[in-house]
């Protein structure tokens, strides 16, 4: 029998095809969101309290009755053993490892002492054993160390806590950074806690008790990683310069307006800004921030122990802990996802290392032309970019994770530092020439006990010249 010729293909079969199609990729559209949105759902319902936590309780042990998985797993944060090439909560020296730091903060008491950050159960012990502590230290220094705080500002009112001594507190506060930091003590949920944060955003014209859980996951975070100064020579209030918003140059224009300096360069002579840690800020400009994914995604991830699913409080770098975050979203191999860090942090250290570089010199130079006989007037050009060009630096150096939180912003932002530094350096070399100035060699700072004592004496005559305007402005005995 010849072969009939085939029938068209029924309609039918076309639709099944379209349909199976579109559930296809109804299902991947599911999968993907349930990726970065699985993690903003409510709690499971297994919250409940052995016996209730009362208000303003401090002792994270007393929480940790009734939840014992989280107590113990923020109870590792005591960990000190795990260093990654850039961070971890191991210790680390930053000023023996790069002493030109030591430079950059003469008469700051950043240059005595920087190390690094370990984790929230040794905040209360770092803070009183650091050496950038003493009797002038406020009472603002505590505010990101315990929960012992948000009960004494209750007690005493804010203002009051801030402008106190950092000494008058010292009996008080004695548990570190833990649970009434970022929880209410009756429902569990997540809790702004610290007045700073609020007043921030109601300055921006927002409401942080309108921010969505997934941006809790964060924003508790950003009670403390974040940049900030002390507003007031005798109030000492704790302020976030978010005015104008949270890039570096939101800031700069921030600070330029208020007529607030942390310190005279002893050196330079120009008047400096310190960064603190803009965590929260910089990961705001980076494409997981864009995309939903919180701190708590990364730093907190959930874990599972015997079956139960619960939220991970060893807060620390997710290097050491990739399976349970990065992984989650990237099908990547461990090494991949290393590999893909190291190679933001390589290039982000690259830059900050050219940045030091130049505003180390730039200091340098301006304090020689000081020497030549430059005067306050042919200095202030060049004082103002430097210090401008180490407040951008700083905006990327203070912040944590080696440039991992916003590759291309941290980037951007070193570039302009490093042009800042050297529009201050050509300003300098010009005026150094006309003073008959020649070529300046480095000072031996090759390491962090050369350098300390390269600058100590600029320190001391700073300090010496500071008390001797003091007396001039307040003779003994005047009122
Ligand atoms: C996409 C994942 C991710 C998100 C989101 C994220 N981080 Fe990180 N964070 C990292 C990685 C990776 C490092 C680098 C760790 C290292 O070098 O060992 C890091 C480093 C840090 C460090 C230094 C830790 C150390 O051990 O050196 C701090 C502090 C930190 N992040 C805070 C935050 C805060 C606060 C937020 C939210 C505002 C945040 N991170 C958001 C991945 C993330
Ligand atoms: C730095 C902030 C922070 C601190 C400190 C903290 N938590 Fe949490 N906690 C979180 C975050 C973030 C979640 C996840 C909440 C969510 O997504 O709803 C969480 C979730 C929880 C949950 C809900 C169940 C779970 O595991 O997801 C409990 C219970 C809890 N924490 C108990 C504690 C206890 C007890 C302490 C003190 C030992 C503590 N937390 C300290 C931030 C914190
Ligand atoms: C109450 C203030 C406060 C809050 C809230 C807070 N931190 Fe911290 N965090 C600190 C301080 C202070 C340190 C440094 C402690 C030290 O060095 O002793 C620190 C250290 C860290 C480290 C370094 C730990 C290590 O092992 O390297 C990471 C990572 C970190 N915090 C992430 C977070 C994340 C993520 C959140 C939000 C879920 C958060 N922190 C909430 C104050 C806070
Ligand atoms: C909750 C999901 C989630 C987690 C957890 C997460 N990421 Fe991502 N990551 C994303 C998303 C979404 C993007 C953006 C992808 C895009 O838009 O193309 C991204 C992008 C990236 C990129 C590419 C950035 C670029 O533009 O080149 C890197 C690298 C990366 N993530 C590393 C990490 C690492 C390392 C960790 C763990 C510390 C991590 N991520 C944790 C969701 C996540």
């Amino acid at each position: 029998m010849a072969s009939t010729p085939s029938k068209p293909r029924s309609p039918i079969v076309g639709w099944l095809i379209f349909g199976v199609g579109a559930i296809g990729v109804f299902v991947l559209g599911m999968l993907a969101t349930s990726v970065t949105e699985r993690r903003a759902q409510s709690f499971p319902a297994r919250l409940q309290f052995m016996e209730p936590i009362a208000d303003f309780e401090a002792d994270n042990a007393k929480w940790g009755q009734s939840f014992p998985r989280e107590f113990n797993s923020w109870e590792s944060t005591k960990n000190t053993d795990e260093n990654s090439k850039y961070g971890g909560s191991g210790h680390r020296d930053y000023l023996q490892a790069d002493p030109r730091l030591v430079v950059m903060w003469a008469g700051y008491a950043f240059a005595k002492d920087y190390n690094q950050a370990r984790g929230h159960y040794h905040a209360v012990e770092d803070v009183t054993g650091t050496k950038r502590i003493d009797e002038k230290t406020p009472g603002t220094c505590w505010t990101c160390k315990s929960p012992d705080v948000p009960r004494l500002m209750a007690k005493d009112g804010v203002a009051q806590f801030y402008s106190a001594k950092f000494a008058d507190y010292k009996n008080e506060v004695k548990n570190p950074i833990g649970c009434a930091d970022c929880h209410d003590n009756k429902t569990m949920t997540l809790r702004v806690s610290r007045p700073a944060l609020r007043e921030a955003f109601q300055r921006m014209g927002k409401d942080v008790d309108k921010a969505s859980h997934q941006e809790m996951r964060s924003l508790v975070c950003a009670q403390c990683h974040v940049e900030y100064y002390f507003k007031g020579k005798k109030e000492k209030y704790l302020t976030f310069p978010w005015d104008d918003g949270l890039k570096a140059e939101d800031m700069d224009k921030y600070y330029a307006k208020s007529d607030h300096v942390d310190w005279t360069h002893a050196i330079s002579g120009a008047k400096m800004i310190k960064m603190q840690h803009p965590d929260y800020e910089v990961y705001m400009q980076g494409i997981h921030a864009f995309r939903g994914v919180s701190c708590a995604d990364c730093h907190m991830p959930y874990k599972a122990e015997g079956g139960i699913k619960f939220t991970d409080h060893q807060v620390r770098s997710p290097l050491y802990n990739m399976q349970n975050s990065c992984q989650v979203c990237h099908k990547w191999s461990e090494s991949e996802v290393k590999g893909r860090v190291e190679s933001i942090q390589d290039k982000n250290h690259e830059m900050l290392g050219a940045a030091q570089e130049a505003i180390t010199r730039a200091h340098l130079e301006i304090g020689d032309a000081m020497k030549l006989g430059a005067t306050d007037a042919e200095l202030d050009g060049p004082r103002k970019a430097v210090s401008r060009a180490q407040m951008y630096w700083d905006y990327v150096a203070a912040n944590n994770g080696m440039g991992f939180h916003a590759p291309q912003e941290c980037a951007r932002v070193l570039g302009k530092a490093v042009d800042l530094a050297q529009q201050c350096r050509l300003e300098v070399a010009v005026l150094r020439t006309k003073k008959g100035g020649g070529p300046l060699a480095m000072p031996d700072i090759s390491t962090k006990e050369k350098a300390q004592a390269y600058i100590k004496p600029f320190v001391d005559a700073a300090k010496a010249k500071a008390a001797a305007a003091e007396v001039q402005a307040h003779p003994a005995g005047a009122k």
